[in-house]
């Protein structure tokens, strides 16, 4: 058990609904093993800026319900050179500070990594609304930015059926099709388009014409947006090869805010408070994963090699250059990750018919 007397928060990049109910989990676990927690505000960025305050248990009352992050959220460039960084490790050093808990996604891992590597113990969790960290089967937000969607696309349902027109949603996701892939099954969508599994367009305007013809009045067609401007042309084309008036709507930010869900708050404390029992086993360079119901903590480097095969972002040198059995169990992982998606993805088409 490590001697830890004070431990440091912060949440970085994308703020994701339930990032407050993780920093919550994070104060009062800490506090009720006899351990200080100090609040860093705007991610890398405050502990370069000396932007910290001491959290009490009252600081983060009535906060697990509130959407974005009240410790705040940046991107830091200066955070990525080795003279942003000792500032950064000499102000938590001021602050007695002995670990970190970093919540956020790739470039917040990547921070996490940086710090253990100079000697500040630091554990990541997975705070995005686009669930796209390899490793965890979730990541906060997630299930609130889907709902979030669900709601619009019911509201836009409602007046497309007025008015017999298709609507074309673009929904967030980065280049990942998760929110569009569940969200749309869960709105009753005509076709699912994502960046990972061909589209068929030639069989949505088929089956949108047919169904046109069969006295169908409204359609719902979700476009992750890593499919850069193909949501616009699409909604063009759907109109001029089908007669059904058809109108484009980006969601935008509007996805990442919002009252967490049961779900977001659920797992934002059970990975807050983990997350905390791994900093005080002497645990670093950690990031804190779902994996079926238990929650569980995998080595940062181990995550993101994952995370860039899975994301065709390892060369083919990198690839060979791991250990067998562990590149073995790398490609099994991702080729788990990607059965699961074609799984769902077949359902979405079988129930669009
Ligand atoms: O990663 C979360 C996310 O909302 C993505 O879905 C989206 O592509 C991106 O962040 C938008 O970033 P920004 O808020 O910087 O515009």
């Amino acid at each position: 058990m490590a001697n830890f007397r004070r431990i440091g928060v912060l949440t970085s990049g994308g703020d994701a609904p339930g990032m407050n109910a993780v920093v919550r989990a994070v104060v009062r676990t800490a506090l009720d093993k006899g351990v200080e927690v100090v609040g860093i505000y705007n991610g890398y960025q405050g502990m370069i800026d000396d932007d910290m305050k001491l959290l009490t248990s009252k600081d983060v009352s009535h906060i697990i319900n509130r959407g974005g992050t009240f410790l705040y959220s940046a991107r830091c460039d200066e955070f990525r050179y080795e003279e942003g960084m000792q500032k950064a490790i000499a102000n938590c050093k001021k602050h007695n500070i002995d670990g970190v808990i970093a919540i956020g996604g790739d470039g917040t891992f990547r921070g996490a990594t940086d710090l253990s590597n100079r000697g500040l113990p630091t554990i990541g969790i997975p705070g995005s609304i686009d669930n796209d960290v390899t490793a965890s089967d979730y990541c906060i937000g997630f299930d609130t930015a889907m709902n979030t969607v669900v709601e619009m696309c019911d509201r836009l349902r409602d007046t497309c059926e007025s008015h017999a027109r298709c609507n074309v949603v673009e929904v967030m996701g980065r280049t990942a099709g998760h929110i569009a892939l569940r969200a749309g099954i869960a709105s009753d969508a005509s076709a699912i388009c994502i960046n990972e599994i061909p589209f068929d367009e030639a069989a949505c305007i088929r089956s949108i014409k047919e169904e046109r013809d069969n006295g169908k009045r409204s359609f719902i067609v979700v476009v992750a947006e890593g499919n850069g401007d193909y949501a616009e042309q699409l909604t063009k084309r759907i109109e001029e090869q089908t007669g059904v008036e058809s109108r484009f709507v980006r969601l935008g930010h509007v996805q990442r805010g919002g009252i967490p869900t049961l779900e977001d708050r659920f797992i934002a404390t059970q990975m807050g408070s983990y997350a905390v029992e791994c900093l005080l086993e002497g645990k670093s360079n950690v990031v804190i994963c779902k994996n079926g119901n238990a929650i569980v903590d995998y080595d940062i480097n181990y995550a993101q090699t994952i995370d860039r095969m899975y994301k065709g972002k390892l060369s083919d040198e990198d690839i060979a250059a791991l250990e067998p059995s562990v590149r073995a169990e790398m490609q099994a992982f991702c080729q788990m990750r990607k059965d699961q998606l074609h799984a769902l993805y077949q359902i979405a088409l079988e129930v669009a018919k």
